[in-house]
């Protein structure tokens, strides 16, 4: 507890070349409610402040080496959020009034009377305090709006974002389905920053590829001595996210052992630290998501059908991207958008054959697929209009022009390229890949033998 307090007190950094006086402000300012660090010369507060934040710095104008102006120009320059004092000897006003041009906070005379800077510094903090919170503001408004935006006017789509609202601010379970980037994280941030759970924490943790044991600690947390290495407690992130939202990514992966420990927490909302005997009550919001129908999974036996239907309560589920062809022109935008503004750049639009080439395409990844492709296109391209031959060169090829032109090209060949790309979309993952491509694993197998991809 004292740890926290202390690095949630705001820091200072006196300088001045005289020790006593440096000793004499730390001791007036008041240790127990500040950090105050102390400084001889104006290159040694500098270096500091490259390692850590300083809410204010109290400086001599008159300083060894880099003189006090010096100092406030280089912070100011390197630090602007941090406040800066200058401390002027008698008969040095025209040089406070340089300093506060500079960018000072405000000047004090010297000999320094003690109460005036107190107040003087109390002003400056309150200062600091107030931009950092308004920027975090900000900031925390713009990934919020970046995260909770679910786009799409397809009738599909307009029925998700229906039941988003509808059941956004209740607290039953959800489950989201959809292929693998269809915008199931998404939709899951968009249930928690439109419901009443915003200002509270959402936690998101993947269940796929995770031992259990490590699920088990990640999720319930441990208490110390619980097992060798537990040296300290920990909190899982269940209690993490206490009065807000938890998020199951992949949730069809978990393994048995653990549906019965998340079973037991999802029925008696209170879970047991592992080591720990008292349970601890919670209130979180489940969501959980699956890129495999999980409904099936219950009928072969992978998944608890008890779990299933608590988790199942309300039922989401997001369709192919090439179900709803309608939509990639406006998601287009939207990445078109993100992007330029990311990369800096000016790109406003893509030629409409673009477009029908986009449209020919199945999307196998959906729209994390399309958004890379987008991404990609804004980066390379030194146009304003992006044009086919800023798609690679896969896409390229679905163009009609291309076509037109006599290029017409195999079946075989265009079978070849389309696995190619399922498996670098699944990471050469082959079982992943029969999945999307919906043809058993040995086929898949037998044809990338036959197209020469082995
Ligand atoms: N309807 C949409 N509107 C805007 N952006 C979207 C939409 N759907 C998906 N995206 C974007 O596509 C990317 C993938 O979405 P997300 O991570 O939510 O997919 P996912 O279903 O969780 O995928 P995976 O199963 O692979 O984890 C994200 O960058 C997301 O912002
Ligand atoms: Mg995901």
């Amino acid at each position: 507890m004292k740890a926290k307090d202390q690095t949630e007190r705001p820091r200072i950094a006196v300088v001045d070349d005289e020790p006593i006086a440096c000793r004499q402000i730390k001791r007036g300012l008041g240790q127990n409610r500040y950090t105050i660090e102390t400084f001889g010369d104006g290159e040694s507060v500098l270096k500091r402040m490259g390692a850590v934040f300083f809410e204010l710095v109290i400086c001599d104008l008159r300083l060894p080496g880099l003189s006090g102006l010096e100092v406030l120009r280089e912070a100011k320059n390197r630090h602007p959020q941090t406040e800066i004092i200058v401390m002027t000897g008698y008969g040095s006003v025209d040089t406070a009034v340089e300093a506060i041009h500079g960018g000072a906070f405000h000047y004090i005379a010297k000999p320094i009377k003690i109460a005036e800077l107190r107040s003087l510094a109390e002003r400056a903090l309150e200062k600091v305090k107030l931009v950092r919170e308004k920027e975090r503001l900000t900031k925390a408004l713009f990934s919020q709006s970046r995260q909770q935006y679910l786009i799409g006017h397809s009738p599909a789509m307009q029925q998700v974002m229906e039941l988003v609202k509808k059941v956004c601010s209740l607290n039953c379970n959800v489950l989201i389905q959809g292929e693998s980037g269809t915008g199931k994280e998404l939709a899951a941030r968009a249930l928690h920053f439109l419901g009443v759970r915003r200002e509270r924490p959402f936690v998101s943790f993947n269940c796929g590829g995770f031992a259990e044991d490590l699920i088990a600690n990640e999720l319930f947390g441990h208490e110390r001595g619980a097992f060798t290495g537990a040296v300290d407690t920990k909190i899982g992130l269940l209690e993490a996210a206490h009065r807000g939202t938890i998020f199951l990514d992949e949730i069809g992966a978990m393994p048995p052992s653990m549906q019965v420990k998340l079973l037991r927490f999802v029925q008696e909302r209170s879970l047991n630290r592992v080591g720990g005997i008292k349970p601890i009550p919670l209130d979180v919001r489940l969501i959980a998501a699956s890129n495999q129908d999980l409904k099936a999974a219950v009928a072969g036996g992978h998944f608890r059908e008890d779990l299933f239907y608590r988790l199942n309560v309300v039922l989401i589920g997001l369709p192919p991207l090439r179900d709803r062809k309608d939509d990639i022109p406006l998601l287009v935008q939207h990445f078109l958008k993100r992007y330029s503004l990311q990369f800096g750049k000016a790109v406003s639009a893509v030629e409409p054959e673009a477009i029908e080439i986009l449209q020919r395409y199945p999307f196998p990844g959906n729209v994390r697929e399309l958004e890379n492709i987008i991404e990609r296109a804004v980066a390379l391209t030194n146009r304003e209009i992006i044009g086919p031959r800023d798609f690679p060169e896969d896409l390229q090829q679905l163009s009609i022009s291309s076509i037109e032109s006599g290029h017409w090209p195999t079946l075989a060949q265009r079978e070849k390229e389309y696995i190619q790309r399922v498996l670098i979309r699944t990471g050469g993952g082959k079982t992943a890949a029969a999945e999307i491509l919906k043809i058993p694993r040995t086929t898949l197998w037998r044809k990338m033998k036959r197209l020469g991809l082995k």
